[in-house]
C-alpha cells in the first residue's frame, strides 16, 4: 500500500510527465512550423516517450491501490527562436526532471518504501540516457552552427529517430 505523502508525490510526477510531454509537442508544432521536419519528428517521439512514463508511474500508483488523480496541465511556450534554443530548453528541461527523479527516490528511501526503489532507478538510469541524448543534440547544433546547409543534415540526422 502507498503512503498518502508517496501517492501524492508520484500523482504529481505523473502530471509532470505529461507536462513534458505537452512541451515537446509544443516544441515539434514550432518545428513543424519552421520546415524542420525532422526535428519535429525527433520531438513528437520524444512527446510520446514522455507519455509512456506518465503511464509508467500511472501504473504504478494503481498497482499499488493508490488513486491517480490527474491533474491541470498548463499552456507551454509555443514558440523558441532557432533549434539551438529549443534543445537547451530540453536539456534544461531534462535537468529538471532529473532533479524531480531523486526527490521521489530520497522519499521512497526514507519511507523505506522498497517497491517503489527499483521503479525509481528505473527512471534514474532513463534519466542519465534522456540528458545524454539531449547534450550531443546540442552539441550537433552547436558544431552545426547556424548555417542552413548543416542545420539541414542535423535535421535529416533527429528525423531518423522518427521514422
Ligand atoms: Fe520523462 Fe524526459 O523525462
Amino acid at each position: 500500500m502507498l503512503s498518502k505523502q508517496m501517492e501524492a508525490a508520484l500523482n504529481a510526477q505523473i502530471n509532470a510527465e505529461m507536462q513534458s510531454s505537452y512541451i515537446y509537442l509544443a516544441m515539434a508544432a514550432c518545428a513543424e512550423a519552421g520546415n524542420h521536419p525532422g526535428t519535429a519528428a525527433w520531438l513528437k517521439a520524444q512527446a510520446q516517450e514522455e507519455w509512456a512514463h506518465a503511464m509508467k508511474f500511472y501504473a504504478h500508483v494503481n498497482d499499488r491501490g493508490g488513486r491517480v488523480v490527474l491533474q491541470t496541465i498548463t499552456q507551454p511556450q509555443i514558440e523558441w527562436p532557432s533549434l539551438t534554443a529549443v534543445f537547451e530548453n530540453v536539456l534544461q528541461h531534462e535537468q529538471k526532471v532529473t532533479g524531480m527523479i531523486h526527490a521521489l527516490y530520497e522519499l521512497a528511501m526514507a519511507e523505506k518504501d522498497y517497491a517503489a526503489i527499483p521503479m525509481l532507478q528505473w527512471f534514474i538510469t532513463e534519466q542519465v540516457e534522456e540528458e545524454k541524448t539531449a547534450g550531443e543534440v546540442l552539441q550537433m547544433l552547436t558544431v552545426a552552427g547556424g548555417s542552413a546547409h548543416t542545420l539541414l543534415f542535423v535535421d535529416r540526422e533527429l528525423g531518423k529517430r522518427g521514422a
